[in-house]
């Protein structure tokens, strides 16, 4: 969907988010994601867009952020959720506060006025909350469907930071409750099996995956064998 190279990342340990200056390639290259997946997407009113990969590291979070970014800049309006519920850093990288959020709304214990943040950045925003001792059940649960689709009806885009697909469920529970999934896939991190059980994982679930976003893409791709830099990297499109 959208190759980003290594350059455009030279410091590794800090997130390139559009909160601030970003260079220009990196600007250029979330809108050119913003345009693929509203090119990729039918028609609806709300579009709900699932961001997930089949492991940790793999740059999440940070196209979850910045494709919601870069749809508001373009008028749209939007919502991110974190529902990274064992790992979630969209508060942090926002630098907005983590509690209360998802789980809260979803226990009833919070409403969605509570949990909403108007980032100065023009999107608004659910953190995770308190983090529950079940979290696939949790993003499961027939709530957060209900939580869904009260939002659909607020905005025109959901952009939800999924936990990755790896070997819990909970990527995969959310996959039928969204318009669209992104996989993101990042070179080095990212094996040749785990992305492939990932995409069957997703299918199995009925996910709509909509295309796949290669992120700190370098040519020279060491950690790959011949076979999966011939046979994956170039054909991750015909695998959806
Ligand atoms: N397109 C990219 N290219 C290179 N590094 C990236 C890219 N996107 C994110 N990163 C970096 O990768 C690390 C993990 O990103 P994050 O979005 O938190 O991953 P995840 O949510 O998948 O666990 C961070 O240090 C982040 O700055
Ligand atoms: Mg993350």
């Amino acid at each position: 969907m959208s190759i980003f190279s290594k350059k455009n990342h030279p410091k590794r340990e800090k997130d390139l988010i559009m909160t601030k200056d970003v260079p220009f390639s990196v600007e250029e290259a979330y809108k050119s994601l913003r345009t693929n997946l509203i090119f990729s997407l039918p028609e609806d009113k709300c579009k709900v867009i699932e961001i997930t990969s089949s492991t940790q590291n793999e740059g999440k979070s940070v196209t979850a952020v910045n494709l919601a970014i870069s749809l508001a800049k373009n008028g749209e309006k939007v919502i991110l959720i974190d529902c990274d519920l064992r790992l979630s850093t969209v508060a942090r990288k926002l630098k907005i506060k983590q509690k209360p959020g998802l789980t809260d709304l979803l226990f009833g214990l919070n409403s969605a006025l509570d949990v909403i943040c108007h980032h100065p950045s023009g999107i608004d925003v659910i953190p995770a909350g308190n983090i529950p001792p079940n979290p696939s059940e949790t993003l499961g649960s027939s709530r957060m469907t209900t939580v869904l689709e009260f939002m659909k009806e607020h905005y025109d885009f959901v952009i939800l930071d999924a936990p990755p697909v790896g070997i819990v469920t909970d990527a995969a529970v959310l996959a039928p409750k969204v318009s669209g999934i992104i996989l993101v896939v990042r070179q080095g991190i990212a094996r040749y099996e785990e992305v492939d059980a990932a995409i069957n994982k997703l299918k199995l679930a009925h996910g709509n995956i909509l295309g796949f976003v290669l992120t700190d893409a370098h040519i020279d791709a060491k950690n790959y064998t011949a076979r999966e830099k011939k046979t994956f990297f170039s054909s991750l499109k015909d695998r959806i």
